[in-house]
C-alpha cells in the first residue's frame, strides 16, 4: 500500500519479500508480519536485550534496527538455532544449566550468548578487558566477565546464575556444581 516499501529479508536462511513502511522495526517485522514470534518484546527501546537476534553473526537489538535496512544480510533468529531436532549448543546448555525460569528473556539472552562466544573467539575485548593485552579466550573466561558481556540482556527473574552456567558450559569449561 500507500508509503510501503518492497523489502527482501534472508531469516535463518530463507528468503522472504516483504511490503513494509520504512518506520517498521525489524522486531515488528518478524513477530507481526513473519510469525516469529520466539523474539520478545519487553522494552522496544534498546533497554533489555530481549529482542536479541543475530544479524550477519553480530547481536544486535531487533527493536532499533528498521526492517527495510536488513536487506542483504543475514539474519538468525532462535526459531534458526536448530538444526532439524538438534538443539544449539547453547540452547543444550540453556537448558541443562536452568538458564531461565519464566522464559521471557531466554531467546535474547541465548542469542546474545552465541555472539558472545563468537566474540570471544574472535578476541574482542569487553569494556571490562578493554585495557589487557591480550583479551580473555574462551578457556579462561570468568563469571564476572560473562555477566559484563551479557549486561544488556536483562533477566526480571534473576535467572543470571544458570545463565552463566550455561555460558562457562557452552565455552567449554565445566559449570560449578549446583549449591
Ligand atoms: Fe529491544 Fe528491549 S525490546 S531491547
Ligand atoms: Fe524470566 Fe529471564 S527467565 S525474565
Amino acid at each position: 500500500g500507500k508509503g510501503e516499501m518492497s523489502v527482501t529479508l534472508n531469516i535463518n536462511g530463507q528468503s522472504q519479500t516483504l511490503a513494509i513502511e520504512p518506520r517498521v522495526t525489524l522486531l515488528d517485522a518478524l513477530r507481526e508480519r513473519l510469525e516469529l514470534t520466539g523474539s520478545k518484546k519487553g522494552c522496544d527501546h534498546g533497554q533489555c536485550g530481549a529482542c536479541t537476534v543475530l544479524v550477519d553473526g553480530q547481536r544486535v537489538y531487533s527493536c532499533l534496527a528498521l526492517a527495510v535496512m536488513q536487506e542483504g544480510k543475514q539474519i538468525v533468529t532462535i526459531e534458526g538455532l536448530a538444526k532439524g531436532d538438534t538443539l544449539h549448543p547453547v540452547q543444550a546448555a540453556f537448558i541443562e544449566n536452568d538458564g531461565f525460569q519464566c522464559g521471557y528473556c531466554t531467546p535474547g539472552q541465548i542469542c546474545a550468548s552465541v555472539a558472545l562466544l563468537d566474540e570471544v573467539k574472535r578476541g574482542c575485548a569487553s569494556a571490562m578487558t578493554a585495557d589487557l593485552t591480550s583479551p580473555p579466550q574462551l578457556t579462561n573466561l570468568s563469571e564476572a566477565e560473562i555477566k559484563e558481556r551479557l549486561s544488556g540482556n536483562l533477566c526480571r527473574c534473576s535467572a543470571y546464575n544458570g545463565i552463566v552456567a550455561a555460558v562457562q558450559q557452552a565455552t567449554g569449561q565445566t559449570p560449578p556444581s549446583p549449591a
